[in-house]
């Protein structure tokens, strides 16, 4: 098995399965309609639930997320948690995932194409896919750290919703693979770092203070960085949520990204500058241990 350079490590098993609309379909033949609002307008929510050892991590907090955003948009729920639930773990069990990521899609639905909302909605089409990966990867880039780059904040005003509509991430993101990096730091007009393109962003001063933005429509309200603020206070480590400029950044002492199936990672160079000794600090590993023991408790398999 090779790893592509900076994705996700490759681990398809055979005979996968999706789930679309209340039906378990093999991965390969799974569809939905070819007007779905997903794909003509990614009018649609998504959501991520990392699965380390077949435990799901901070499901519930990514459940009541995923209601959030559907709601921010005016759209009904298809589904409550508790089915979501017993979905999630059919998928894994089906699936046989033991280490990786559950995802999740609602779209609009299905509906000839017309740019507004239609006054009767039709039924959100919901799809649940499940992806395994392999921990002994995602556990090395904790160990060594990645690199990121510098890129134009270029989204919209509502990035508190987690929509599907991601083009301005994809080409952030696409810029650090091309740049040999694992990440873009995105970056407002200001020269505020807002987040990652799929994580959130944390710097440690000098002085050991860590500091990541706080929450606004600018940002996703990350799960993990939820977690770890909670962990990070529990464990008297001194937090502060502000907004932090691109220099302060390089000037940092330790920097680290944190997302579901991530954890947090050190960050060891930004825009090829290296950040601290070039390894992953004290402090980031600190907050590692405090997110896997505050995973780890709170996780049901
Ligand atoms: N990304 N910021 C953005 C823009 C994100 O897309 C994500 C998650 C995060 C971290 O949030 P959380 O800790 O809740 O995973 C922050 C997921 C993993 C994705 O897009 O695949």
């Amino acid at each position: 098995m090779s790893e592509p350079q900076h994705g996700w490590p490759a681990r398809e098993p055979v005979g996968r399965i999706a789930y679309v609309n209340g039906r378990y379909i093999p991965h390969s033949i799974a569809a939905v309609h070819i007007e779905d609002r997903g794909l003509q307008f990614a009018d649609a929510i998504y959501e991520v639930v990392g699965v380390t050892a077949g435990t799901f991590l901070d499901e519930e907090e990514h459940l009541a997320r995923l209601a959030r955003s559907v709601d921010e948009i005016g759209m009904p729920m298809p589904a409550s948690p508790a089915v979501l639930k017993v979905i999630t773990r059919e998928m894994a069990r089906r699936n046989r995932l033991r280490d990786g990521l559950i995802y999740f899609q609602i779209t609009r639905g299905a509906v000839r194409r017309d740019h507004a909302a239609p006054d009767r909605p039709p039924r959100p089409t919901l799809i649940v896919t499940a992806r395994s990966l392999d921990p002994t990867t995602i556990e090395r880039r904790r160990q060594t750290g990645v690199r990121v780059i510098s890129h134009p904040d270029e989204r919209w005003a509502r990035c508190d919703i987690k929509s599907t509509a991601l083009l301005p991430n994809i080409l952030a993101k696409t810029a650090a693979r091309k740049a040999g990096a694992f990440e873009a730091w995105l970056v407002d007009k200001d020269g505020f770092v807002t987040e990652g393109s799929s994580t959130s962003a944390w710097i440690v001063t000098q002085e050991g203070r860590v500091i990541t933005r706080d929450l606004t429509n600018a940002i996703l309200p990350g799960v993990t960085r939820a977690i770890i603020l909670k962990a990070a206070a529990e464990g008297q480590i001194p937090v502060v949520e502000r907004k932090f400029t691109l220099a302060e950044a390089f000037a940092a002492k330790e920097a680290f990204i944190t997302a579901a199936t991530l954890g947090a990672t050190a960050v060891i160079a930004i825009d090829g500058r290296q950040i601290g000794d070039g390894r992953p600090g004290a402090l980031t590993r600190r907050v590692q241990e405090l997110y896997r023991h505050a995973a780890a408790a709170r996780g049901k398999p």
